[in-house]
Formats: structure tokens, C-alpha cells, sequence
């Protein structure tokens, strides 16, 4: 069984490329590049440079490379630059979506695993299940709760099949891939940049929320989690049609926690120091991921001390991230 992996070339898709490859699928990674590194897309896997709204480009390389199923994972993923630039968003993440779901069914591609994420929610102090309102506090977490509304759309007319997987916030590293996000956003590399001596302080946005340290509360899920997850999905496709599930822990940390425990396993003291609250920012995001452990039968391996530790070794491992390493000798597919 052949994947097309859209998005393959980023930090999440080319880890999950990594686990199909090793699961026996044969793979194509489709990425624009735009913010994935063609050093990141595992040797083995075929790689066509393109974007997923270029439907021409899509369609010919389904003609050439025929899939069963695709995984979708390019996106644009900035909460704050998606509050300053809604176009760009808006853009991307739906319009492009839509000309590559049109592209996917017309070369008979109806299976896909899409993934959307926790900020589709109205955030509470409880942790939210898949029937909690959607409510999105900024346009990226609309442009995911937008696509899954057209994949519920092309199931009913078109017969698509999928899942949505809303993913809380990923984290950690496999030895050979990790996080390489520019600009990075994300907390927990951000923090070990100032512990490798990359950054002189780390910001702790908020610090009047109404939780346990006056900090935001988060659900830190490990990358390699979040990979089976996608294959225990792409696997149940054949029985359940339509699948949307949370992919976090159930369990919540502060920032001044997980800052903690990056002390901890790096031995640096890592200044922080505290700025006003980001606009969007909801105060808490912790799944209750029990539909997806009752239906699948997935449950998370990782702590938060894991997800650190192995992103810790990563980035001590790849300190230039992405730049400085060798492209694996897979053949480059389709001429740019
Ligand atoms: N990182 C997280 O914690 C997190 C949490 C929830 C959801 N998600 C979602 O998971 C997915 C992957 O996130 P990530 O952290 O790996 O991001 P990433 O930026 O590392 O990867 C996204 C990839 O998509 C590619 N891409 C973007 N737009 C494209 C287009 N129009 N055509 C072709 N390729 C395009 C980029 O070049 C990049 O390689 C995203 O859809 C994101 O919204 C991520």
C-alpha cells in the first residue's frame, strides 16, 4: 500500500513518513518546502516538490505513483501569524486544502488522514472531548475546524473516508528527526534553545491565567504517539468511515512546570522572563483522549520528561537543525 504524505517534509509528517516506511508502506512525500526541509524526508520515501493546491501537480503524480490513501499534514501552523495575516491562512490552509481533496478523489484517492488540532475547541478548564464546543480563539484553530466541516461535506457526496485527528501540542524527537520550525512558536524548543546557549532567556507569555502559577495550561503529546496514532487511523479506515478524535495525554502542565522539567534534564538554570499575554492564546487545552484508546486502542507511551529528554538530545545532536544535514539519496520524483 502506497501513502501520499502532503506536508511529509515537516516536523511531524516526516517523522510519520518514517514510521510508514518501517510499517512496510511505500511513501511519497508531497511538500512545497515552504516551511519543510528536504534533508527531513526519509530515505526511502519518494519526494515530489509541489503544493497541495496545485491540483495538476497532485494529479499527475498520483498517475505516475498511484496511492491509497493520503495523510495531510501542510499547513500553515502559526496561531499568532494567522491573527496578523488571516489571508495567508485562510489561503492555505482551506483553499488549498480544497483543490487537493478535488485533485485526490478525481485520481480516486477517498481515504485521508487529516490533522487538525486542539485549537478548533472553545477552550475550557475541562478537558475537552470530541463533542465539546468548537469554538476557535484565532483563524488557524477556524481553518482546521473549516476543513474538517468539507471533509464531513465529501464524505456524505463523495463518499471520503477519514479522520480527523486533533492533535494537542506535539513534542519530543526520534534519534534522527526532531522539531525545526523557523520562526519556532513552540514552548518546549524554545526553552532548550536557551539551555544550548542559542537564546539568552525564554518568554512566559501570561502569567494572570486563572490556573494552578497564573501560566497557560497545555496536553504535551509525544511525535512518535502521535505517529501510531496516525497508523492505528489510517488502518481503521476500512471499517470506520469517519473518525475525529483528540490525540493528547489527558494531562495538563503549566509553562512554569514544563520549564521545570527542562531544568531538570538539561542542568541549566534557563532564565525566564515574563511578557504580556499573546492574543489567542486560550488558557487551557487538555484532550480527554478516551475515544480514540476506546475505539483504537491508543494510549500514550510518553511522558512529558520523555518528550524533553528526547528533544533535548536531538537538538544537542542537530544544532543547526535541518541545515547542516546531508539530503538522503532518494530520488527526486517529477522535475520541479
Ligand atoms: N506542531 C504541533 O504541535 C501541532 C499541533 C496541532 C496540529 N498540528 C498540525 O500538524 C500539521 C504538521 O505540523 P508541523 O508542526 O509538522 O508543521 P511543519 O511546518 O513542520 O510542517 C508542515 C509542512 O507542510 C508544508 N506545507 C505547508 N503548506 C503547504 C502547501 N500549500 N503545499 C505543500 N506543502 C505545504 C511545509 O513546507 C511543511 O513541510 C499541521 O497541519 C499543523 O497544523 C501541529
Amino acid at each position: 500500500m502506497r501513502i501520499l504524505v502532503a506536508g511529509g517534509a515537516g516536523y511531524i509528517g516526516s517523522i510519520v513518513a518514517e514510521f510508514l516506511l518501517n510499517a512496510g508502506y511505500e511513501v511519497v512525500v508531497y511538500d512545497n518546502l515552504s516551511h519543510g526541509f528536504r534533508a527531513a524526508v526519509p530515505e526511502g520515501a519518494l519526494f515530489v516538490q509541489g503544493d497541495i493546491g496545485d491540483g495538476e501537480r497532485v494529479v499527475e503524480t498520483l498517475r505516475r505513483w498511484p496511492c491509497q490513501a493520503a495523510m495531510h499534514f501542510a499547513a500553515f501552523i502559526e496561531a499568532g501569524e494567522s491573527m496578523q495575516d488571516p489571508f495567508k491562512y485562510l489561503r492555505n490552509n482551506i483553499a488549498q486544502t480544497i483543490a487537493f481533496l478535488e485533485a485526490l478523489l478525481a485520481a480516486g484517492v477517498d481515504r485521508m488522514v487529516f490533522s487538525s488540532t486542539a485549537a478548533v475547541y472553545a477552550p475550557t478548564p475541562e478537558p475537552l472531548t470530541e463533542s465539546s464546543p468548537i469554538g476557535p480563539t484565532n483563524v488557524y484553530g477556524e481553518t482546521k475546524a473549516t476543513v474538517e466541516r468539507i471533509l464531513m461535506w465529501l464524505h456524505r457526496t463523495r463518499g471520503l473516508r477519514y479522520a480527523a485527528l486533533r492533535y494537542f501540542n506535539a513534542g519530543g524527537a526520534t534519534a534522527t528527526r526532531g522539531e525545526d520550525h523557523r520562526p519556532e512558536s513552540h514552548l518546549i524548543p524554545n526553552i532548550l534553545a536557551v539551555a544550548l546557549g542559542r537564546r539568552p532567556y525564554v518568554e512566559i507569555y501570561g502569567t494572570d491565567y486563572p490556573t494552578r502559577d497564573g501560566t497557560c495550561v497545555r496536553d504535551y503529546v509525544h511525535v512518535v504517539d502521535l505517529a501510531r496514532a496516525h497508523l492505528l487511523a489510517l488502518e481503521a479506515l476500512s471499517d470506520r468511515p469517519v473518525m475525529v478524535y483528540n490525540v493528547g495525554t489527558g494531562v495538563g502542565y503549566t509553562v512554569r512546570e514544563v520549564l521545570k522539567v527542562c531544568r531538570e534534564v538539561t542542568g541549566h538554570p534557563i532564565p525566564a522572563v515574563e511578557a504580556p499575554r499573546r492574543p489567542g492564546d486560550p488558557v487551557m487545552l487538555v484532550a480527554s483522549p478516551e475515544a480514540i484508546r476506546r475505539d483504537l486502542g491508543w494510549t500514550p507511551q510518553y511522558t512529558l520528561r520523555d518528550i524533553v529528554l528526547s528533544a533535548w538530545r536531538w537538538m544537542q545532536d542537530h544544532p543547526e537543525g535541518y541545515s547542516a544535514q546531508a539530503i538522503s539519496p532518494a530520488p527526486q520524483a517529477l522535475s520541479s
